[in-house]
């Protein structure tokens, strides 16, 4: 069989990589030929890096990686998001993907994206390379005329539409909120334009004494539903007069479709029906370079804990470079990652994401076949991350 040969994309190849994409997720036949100097290549030259694999000197199949920085532990982690995973058609089968997959661990690496998430739509592609489940990407489908039964502010709201010298006020925000959020992007990287956010139809403030208490984000698009893409409130009140301002859709539109970014909104406020619809898009993290993943995390937790630290063995056949034992420390001051140790907690690559993220703890891990060894030792990964917590993202790459 012809050898697969994977390299980094160039700007020739991005009328084929155009077509694979085309043919793998649909889309125009031909770009818009308003967008920018080459409209075949992907938005931008900036923030993300691509591969293409080639099979007999032709592009067969192609991924990126966009540049993001995830939150955990109140510290944004230096994140590559893969996405445009394709292989043409007829090169399916054959381990293009996995060979592009291998190539990319590696790119990952060098560019120091110590972990990297993708929303799969193939599983078992990726887990056999070391991601695994890990976060939700959530939205809900809520009837319109719901919102309207809230209950009232109790202070007074003004509620105007945003400009351009509001964006540094909405992504502070956003950080605000995100950076308290485990797996929330800081959207402040070269893949996040912030002027995107005036293509949508609403972009509605509430202003604050200093900067913003809350804001909306939304588009109507055709058909009888309200798209929610943000609703970031700071308190009750600037979330009941950001939900009601929705509610005055009902009549025209069915229902809204609002992504779950904050969970008190969805969890405290909403009064929503036994019965409704909730829409999940999981995505899966993986862990490139330990080390550098434990050192750029925040461990806030470790605040209530003694010194430990927790010898583990990692069996990672795909990103060599951190198999094998280390020891995970915390010294009563920072939390590190160091060779060595007797490997009393052995973990399957797939184990890293899910406790780095602290999505499923070691009991967990355990039962799924990830891990295996001193349950004692174990423990103390989850004191260290909190498992299991709910780890969640309202981006979608
Ligand atoms: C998904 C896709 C990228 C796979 O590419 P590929 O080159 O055929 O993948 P590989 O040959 O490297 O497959 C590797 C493993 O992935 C798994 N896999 C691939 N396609 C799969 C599918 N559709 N369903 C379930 N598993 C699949 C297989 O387990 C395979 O392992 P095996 O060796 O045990 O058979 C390709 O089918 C494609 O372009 N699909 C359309 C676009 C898409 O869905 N992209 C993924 C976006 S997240």
């Amino acid at each position: 069989m012809t050898e697969v040969l994977v390299r980094e994309s160039r700007e020739e190849d991005a009328e084929e990589l155009y077509r694979i994409r085309r043919i793998a997720f649909g889309g125009p036949r031909e770009p818009d030929p308003n967008r920018g100097a080459n409209p075949y290549w992907p938005d931008g030259y900036e923030g993300w890096w691509g591969l293409v694999a080639e099979l007999d000197g032709r592009p067969a199949g192609f991924l990126r990686s966009r540049d993001y920085r995830q939150f955990f532990g109140g510290k944004a982690v230096p994140m590559g998001g893969l996405a445009s995973v394709a292989v043409d058609p007829y090169a399916r089968g054959r381990g293009v993907a996995t060979a592009l997959l291998d190539r990319a661990l590696v790119g990952l690496r060098d560019a120091g994206q110590c972990i990297s998430a993708l929303f799969p739509s193939v599983p078992p592609l990726y887990r056999g390379r070391g991601w695994e489940q890990t976060g939700v990407y959530e939205l809900m489908i809520l009837p319109l005329d719901l919102l309207a039964l809230l209950p009232k502010p109790v202070t007074h709201r003004t509620i105007r539409p945003a400009t351009r010298e509001d964006l540094p006020a909405l992504h502070q925000a956003y950080l605000a909120f995100a950076s308290t959020v485990d797996g929330m992007l800081d959207r402040a990287t070269k893949a996040d334009n912030p002027e995107d956010v005036f293509e949508l139809d609403i972009v509605d403030v509430v202003p604050g004494v200093d900067g913003l208490r809350g804001y909306l984000t939304a588009e109507r698009p055709e058909g009888e539903r309200l798209i929610v893409y943000d609703l970031i409130a700071d308190d009750a009140d600037t979330a009941g007069k950001l939900l009601r301002q929705l509610a005055s859709w009902a009549g025209v539109l069915h229902d809204v479709s609002l992504r779950v970014v904050d969970p008190a909104v969805r969890d405290l406020f909403l009064a929503q029906p036994v019965l409704h619809d909730v829409r999940n898009h999981p995505w899966m993290l993986r862990v490139v370079d330990l080390p550098a993943a434990v050192a750029a995390r925040g461990w806030p937790l470790t605040a209530h804990l003694r010194p430990l630290a927790v010898d583990v063995e990692v069996a990672d056949p795909h990103a060599s470079w951190q198999a094998g034992r280390h020891r995970i420390v915390f010294d009563g001051d920072t939390v590190f990652c160091e060779p060595g140790g007797t490997g009393a907690v052995r973990l399957h690559a797939r184990a890293l994401g899910p406790w780095y993220a602290g999505s499923a703890d070691t009991a967990m891990l355990r039962r799924a076949g990830l891990l295996d060894g001193d349950p004692k030792a174990a423990a103390h990964l989850d004191a260290l991350t909190g498992a299991p917590r709910p780890v969640r993202m309202a981006n979608s790459f």
